[in-house]
């Protein structure tokens, strides 16, 4: 079959990857791609919310499956607008998506069918959402009621820092109209993890778990962002709380979305913290996790392609993975997730070991070397025996390629870490 992955991140070149491998894939595109993806799969420069294009290129190219990375295609109706032109999507239609482009409609959903996640309330008024605040104290955290890339999250320790992201919120419309109505929900404590599931209809497949590393900076200090590295497995989770999140969270969405008409179809992904009274639900996403996806499929060894049509199929087929230990670290600009500088030189990529797994994200090409050309520049994933081996030779192979123009956190994977050290 011919398969169209649509988006050009970190995400989709792991996705992108993973699918080159299937012998089920005769051709793979990625539109727009990136000049890192087109080391695997034909890139055409059609921007992943231009509908009438993508559908146009994968009706002219024979796509038998479309796959979409990014949410804001989802949320906007990507699959709606496939399905009506006869093209057939892995991804959730406009309505399932809402379960991430609102997190109004999330947390009702949850409310309705008992899927455990943190109190919440929704305000468009800023004196009734400050009044709350003052009522409720700190820990407390406001999160912008659509899509803000992950960073219409504030988490606030203090009163202050509270009534200070209201404000960055609601008053400097920093995010527009995803700013309109704000949640403001209880802090919750505990370990967090992202759990991916393959999802058709009542049909779940769960992926294996990562960790995600979203602050910015070493011992998780600093701004948050869309993710500096992450890790799989996450030994610190046991497998009964993956078990009891797929039972109690992932399987009663999934059906409550059926319930209500819109089922879904796709990756939904599942960001958690293990509480002290069990998993409890931090937020959906209607896609693969960025950048989970880079530490979860390089485990997989089961064939992704098949395993998707099989599941759209209407089977629900099971999935092998290797017991090695996934640690990806990300390259990012300086200066991200604030303002950073682009067409920076990066060190020699091709000089890296075959057993480095580069997923590129914001990197360009430039005659035989590659320059920056966004804020997250690019991953690099190990596969090794345990955990601290394989963050010691990524740690290398970072260090190889970086330069003064980007960073990257040289301790991920550290909460397992040290939660392995007490056990010892
Ligand atoms: P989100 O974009 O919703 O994933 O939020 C970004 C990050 O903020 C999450 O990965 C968590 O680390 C943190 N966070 C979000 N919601 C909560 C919550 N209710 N309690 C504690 N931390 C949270
Ligand atoms: N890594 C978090 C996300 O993909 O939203």
């Amino acid at each position: 079959m011919n398969v169209l992955i649509v988006g050009g991140g970190g995400r989709e070149h792991a996705i992108a990857w993973k699918l080159a491998q299937s012998p089920e894939v005769d051709r793979l595109y990625a539109a727009p791609g990136s000049d890192g993806i087109a080391a695997v799969a034909e890139c055409t420069p059609i921007d992943a919310m231009d509908f009438e294009g993508l559908a146009a290129l994968a009706k002219a190219r024979d796509i038998d499956l479309t796959i979409v990375g990014p949410e804001q295609p989802l949320v906007g109706g990507i699959a709606d607008y496939f399905e009506r032109e006869g093209l057939k999507v892995f991804g959730p239609k406009k309505a399932a998506a809402r379960i991430e482009g609102s997190k109004s409609f999330a947390k009702a959903l949850m409310k309705k069918y008992r899927i455990p996640t943190s109190h919440y309330e929704t305000f468009t008024d800023y004196r009734e959402a400050s009044d709350y605040l003052h009522r409720t104290g700190a820990p407390i955290v406001l999160k912008a009621d659509g899509l803000a890339a992950g960073k219409g999250v504030i988490v606030a320790l203090t009163i202050e820092e509270a009534e200070q992201g209201l404000k960055t919120l609601m008053k400097d419309k920093k995010f527009s109209d995803a700013g309109s109505r704000v949640v403001i929900e209880e802090y919750l404590e505990g370990e967090e993890f992202s759990l991916m599931a393959l999802v058709h209809g009542e049909n779940v497949v769960p992926l294996a778990i990562a960790q995600d590393h979203k602050r910015a900076y070493e011992e998780d200090k600093g701004p948050n962002t869309g993710g500096m590295g992450a890790y799989s497995p996450v030994p610190q989770i046991p497998p009964s709380v993956v078990e009891k999140a797929v039972r109690t969270i992932v399987k009663p969405a999934v059906s409550g979305l059926a319930q209500e008409g819109s089922p879904f179809t796709g990756i939904l992904y599942a960001g958690l913290m293990l509480t002290k009274s069990g998993p409890k639900v931090i937020e959906f996403n209607c896609r693969f996790g960025d950048p989970e996806t880079q530490v979860v499929l390089p485990r997989l060894k089961s064939d992704l392609a098949q395993t998707i049509v099989r599941l759209m199929r209407g089977e629900v087929p099971s999935l092998s993975w290797t017991d090695e230990n996934a640690v990806g670290v990300v390259l990012a600009s300086a200066g991200y997730p604030g303002d950073y500088k682009k067409g920076e030189p990066l060190g020699d990529l091709d000089a890296l070991p075959k057993d480095a797994l580069l997923f590129h994200a914001g990197t360009k090409k430039s005659g035989s070397g590659w320059l920056t050309n966004g804020g997250r520049v690019l991953l690099v994933a190990r596969l090794g025996k345990n955990l601290q081996d394989a963050r010691d030779v990524v740690n290398r192979d970072m260090e190889s390629i970086a330069t003064d123009a980007v960073f990257f956190r040289k301790d991920i994977g550290h909460r397992a870490l040290k939660a392995e050290a007490q056990k010892k």
